[in-house]
Parts: C-alpha cells; structure tokens; sequence
C-alpha cells in the first residue's frame, strides 16, 4: 500500500496583486495530472494574508479548484512571524484566527498505513500554547507509525543544535520544545518550504525536504545559497511498512522571478554583505 502526498510551497497567490498567480497555474495543472492521494501546502500560500482575508481566500480557493483533497498549513506571508525576528508583521491571535476563518485548521493529524503525518503550524508554535499541546499529544499517540512532519520553516539550516537566530529556520527555542516531544527518538521525516530553495538531505537521523517554492526565488545577492534556487513541487511515496521516497518534479518552463528585483511585492530587500 502506497500514499502518495504532493507538496507544493510558497505559491504567494494574491487577487489583488496576482504577481506570482501565473505560476501556480502549470502547477495546478500537473497536480490535476498527477492525482495524488493529498496535496499538502507547507505555506506561504498568499502574497499577504497577514494583513489580508481577501489574499487568503484567493489562495484557498485556489486550493479548492485543484478538485483533490488539500490540507495546508501557515507561513510567514499568511499569519506573520516571531517578533524576535523583528519583521513588520509578528504573529498575533487575531491573525492566527484569520487564517482559521479564511483557510482551515492551523494543524492536522492525518494517518496513513504506516505512517502518521503531522501538520506543525511553525509560526505560531512558540506564540500558542494549546497548538503545543495537540502536537505533543499527536507525537505520544503515533504508536507503531512512522511520523513525518509537514511545517513552513525547516527545522533547522545545518544541524538540529545550532543556535544562530536566522530567518530561514525554526528558532532555536521552539525546535528544542519540538525535539523535546519526542524524547530520545526523531521523528522520520520534515517536509519544509519557506527557503525557496529545493534541498534533500539526511542529517542528525532525520530526512529534511525542503521544497521548492511554486512563486518566485530569492537571488543570490539577497540570500544563501543552501539547495538549488528553482521552482516546483514535491512528489512523496509512503509505503505502509514505514519506507518513504520523494521526487522533485522541476517546473523549468516557470518564468524564475527573483523577488529581489520586484520590489513592488514586499518592497526593497536588503543585499547580502
Ligand atoms: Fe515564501
Ligand atoms: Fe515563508
């Protein structure tokens, strides 16, 4: 028995500013073609739905004309970000409820054979007690199951014990508490967007996927280069006796926006050093 979930991250829709909607729609289009058992978005699925309803249910209606069983799970651009990190947009209750009335639950469980998927909302996993609570509880009742997490920001950049606060992963607290949840084991799979960049590793026992975005890449004179800078979706294969395979499906006929030079997104960024 295999279940096949494909990810797709990072599409930034917006009706209002559809600067990036042109690329979702190969997409959608591939996903029909594919018919996968799930789609899991892994966030940033509106260009501003941290300060939008109307951007958020422009995304999720998108979501909704795939015609396949969808769950997706926030980002920065859809519910803001950790206020260490000192953006305009720190995550609040009235912005997580947003999300909530406009898109769906900032979480999921969803069991498969072999396997038990969590969906881990990562911006508001410091700021929501109660979101803490469900995980643990979904991470202490897997049982047998394999788990794999589905989250926005990857867990981390190099290692699990790295303690820079970046941007681009999980910080250090909130990774610590999730680790912490699974006690001496790990869990066997995290399948993250927000980097916009495709990367597929094992590393401190766990295989890290980092999608591809769907929108656009941030160029080299904004960020690092970790993974490859391309766009398109992750196809992956859960097996019921636990083993699990991923593919990238590489959309290069995508126009490769850069949002660095489209200021008129989330305006000017700064260049690297
Ligand atoms: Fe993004
Ligand atoms: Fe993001």
């Amino acid at each position: 028995m295999i279940t096949t979930i494909a990810q797709v991250s990072d599409t930034h829709l917006s009706k209002r500013k559809p600067l990036f909607d042109g690329n979702f729609a190969p997409v959608q289009e591939a996903l029909r073609a594919a018919k996968p058992d799930l789609v899991i978005h892994t966030g940033d699925l509106s260009l501003d739905g941290a300060d939008s309803h109307e951007d958020l249910r422009h995304g999720s209606a998108a979501m909704n004309a795939l015609g396949l069983d969808w769950l997706a799970l926030p980002g920065n651009h859809d519910v803001g970000d950790d206020a260490v990190l000192r953006g305009k947009q720190p995550i609040t209750p009235e912005r997580l409820a947003r999300w909530e009335g406009c898109v769906g639950p900032l979480h999921f469980v969803r069991d498969i054979p072999g396997w038990r998927l969590i969906g881990l909302d990562s911006q508001g996993f410091s700021a929501n007690p109660a979101h803490r609570a469900a995980i643990a509880e979904a991470i202490a009742g897997a049982g047998s199951r394999r788990i794999a997490l589905f989250q926005h920001k990857p867990i981390t950049e190099e290692a699990l014990d790295d303690a820079a606060v970046n941007y681009w992963p999980l910080l250090p607290s909130p990774r610590g508490e999730l680790l912490a949840m699974f006690g001496a084991a790990r869990p066997a799979l995290i399948a993250s967007g927000h980097v916009h960049q495709w990367r597929d590793r094992v590393a401190d026992g766990i295989r890290q996927i980092w999608a591809p975005a769907v929108g656009f890449v941030v160029g080299d004179a904004w960020q690092h280069r970790v993974g490859d800078k391309l766009l398109g979706w992750v196809e992956h294969e859960f097996h019921a006796d636990g083993t699990h395979a991923a593919r990238l499906h590489h959309m290069p006929a995508l126009p490769l926006h850069d949002i660095g030079e489209i200021p008129e997104a989330y305006g000017p960024m700064t260049r690297l050093d």
